[in-house]
């Protein structure tokens, strides 16, 4: 079949025959993607078995939870804020600091604190270094803004995440710090491992197929929102990390690599309450002030929340 005839069809099976009322955008869209299918059918001679296959692989990853991290792993999500940049651009927005993918790890509810937050619940001490997050939270004219909200999710020293991995405590090593006057955050952790995929799931799977690797450098997740700012979505990752320029999930972009300082200094570690050396990483915030008729920075998607 010719592009012409398979358009005729698709409308034939699934505009033609609405007998009630039709959501247009929806409609819009599976017309579209059932066209392109169908031409990918005809072009790459897609077999019934190959069909079967693909379809009981998408029931398979939705089972196992993890189409967030297919989406992240096929690039989707990159492709997401490039599309998002490129909006921004359109719309006059320049400044503040880069947007990157949200990752599907994020919980809601986690407990909120002034300036500062311890996120771990001590049961790693000793067993990684521990880890300083500081910074400022201004605007894209160097003004510090009040009343910030920080939200920092990040894994652990086995590069897990609580509420999905059980034997964490609850929303251990997530943290939301609201900015005083001043617009610091400081946030004391530990200093967190990158991951791969899980090795017998759906998303390596395709990887496996595609010759690729799994994983991720270590990185700190961030939402930042302010009354009268756009939302920032991103996460810095650390220097260092063999996987910083080889991210599976493509989020490691120029302006969110963070280097971790070690401190000895005998009189910055008692300044800290600390007991031993840590690592300080610097990640300064800028957000752009929210601007009529730009599009959002609100992602609507289900997130878990505990
Ligand atoms: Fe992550």
């Amino acid at each position: 079949m010719n592009r012409q005839e398979i358009d005729a069809l698709v409308k034939q099976m699934n505009v033609d025959t609405a007998t009630g009322p039709v959501d247009e955008r929806v409609q819009q869209v599976v017309v579209r993607l059932l066209g392109d299918l169908f031409q990918a059918i005809e072009d790459l001679d897609i077999s019934q078995s190959e069909l079967w296959k693909g379809l009981e692989y998408f029931t398979d990853a939705g089972q196992a939870n993890e189409l967030g991290l297919l989406a992240a792993g096929l690039g989707l999500e990159h492709y997401l804020d490039l599309r998002a940049d490129e909006a921004d651009a359109k719309a006059g927005i320049t400044g503040g600091t880069p947007r990157t993918i949200e990752g599907p790890l994020y919980v809601a509810g986690a407990p909120e604190t002034v300036s500062f937050a311890r996120m771990d619940d001590g049961s790693e001490e000793g067993k990684i270094p521990t880890l300083i997050i500081e910074g400022t939270v201004t605007d894209t004219d160097g003004n510090r803004v009040e009343g910030a909200k920080v939200e920092i999710w990040h894994a652990n020293s086995l590069g897990n995440y609580s509420f999905f991995d059980k034997s964490q405590s609850d929303f251990n090593l997530r943290r939301s710090i609201i900015t005083a006057a001043d617009g610091q955050y400081t946030a004391l952790t530990t200093m967190p491992v990158g991951y791969g995929c899980p090795p017998e799931g759906t998303t390596q799977f395709v990887l496996d197929k595609l010759g690729r690797h799994g994983n991720r450098p270590s990185h700190v997740h961030y939402f930042v929102s302010a009354p009268g700012y756009r939302k920032l979505t991103t996460q810095f990752n650390i220097e260092g990390d063999q996987y910083l320029w080889d991210d599976f999930a493509f989020a490691t972009r120029e302006g969110l690599v963070a280097t971790a300082a070690d401190v000895t200094d005998e009189a910055e570690i008692a300044k800290r309450g600390l007991k031993g050396p840590f690592k300080h990483i610097q990640f300064d915030i800028e957000l752009v002030k929210e601007k009529q008729d730009a599009p959002s920075t609100e992602v609507d998607r289900r997130r878990a929340s505990a």
